[in-house]
């Protein structure tokens, strides 16, 4: 089947089997690796990208789903200038990965948390990414790098 959507920022279309997951049509079709996976089963938030500023978990979720919608990937935060995402410079400034494996789906959950609340506390930070799991890093560097992030994106708003 045609799939014609966003991806990016630029406009995509390609040939897809009805069958395949985003996950699958993303790192094979588009060749972003960015989008990891781990556990294949909507449990560990590894392959989590943004459909319309949501996130999803791109393991379980069917391609097709996105016609006509916008997709993000971890490859589409940076600006035009290839200024990394305040949330992406954060994460290095807080050592907040060890193997990187969780980093883009931590990443992208996270833009969507500030997204929607740029005043999110610790609590509700802890609360939104409760379905991302990391098995190497520990929490609270990653928590630390999601705080500087809301402090940056809220003056720059
Ligand atoms: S790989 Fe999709 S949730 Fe774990
Ligand atoms: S940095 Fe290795 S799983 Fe999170």
């Amino acid at each position: 089947m045609n799939l014609a959507f966003e991806l990016n920022g630029k406009p995509a279309k390609l040939e897809i089997e009805p069958r395949e997951t985003l996950a699958e049509v993303l790192r094979g079709r588009c060749r972003l690796t960015g989008v990891k996976l781990s556990c294949e089963a909507q449990v560990c938030g590894s392959c989590t990208v943004l459909v319309d500023g949501l996130p999803v978990s791109a393991c379980t979720y069917l391609a097709y789903e996105v016609r006509g919608r916008r997709v993000t990937t971890i490859e589409g935060l940076a600006d035009s200038s290839g200024r990394l995402h305040p949330l992406q410079q954060a994460f290095l400034d807080h050592f907040a990965f060890q193997c990187g494996f969780c980093t883009p789906g931590m990443i992208q959950a996270a833009k969507a948390l500030l997204d929607e609340n740029p005043a999110a506390t610790d609590a509700e930070v802890i609360e939104y990414m409760s379905g991302n799991l990391c098995r190497c890093t520990g929490y609270l560097p990653i928590l630390k790098a999601i705080r500087q992030a809301a402090v940056e994106l809220r003056g720059q708003r």
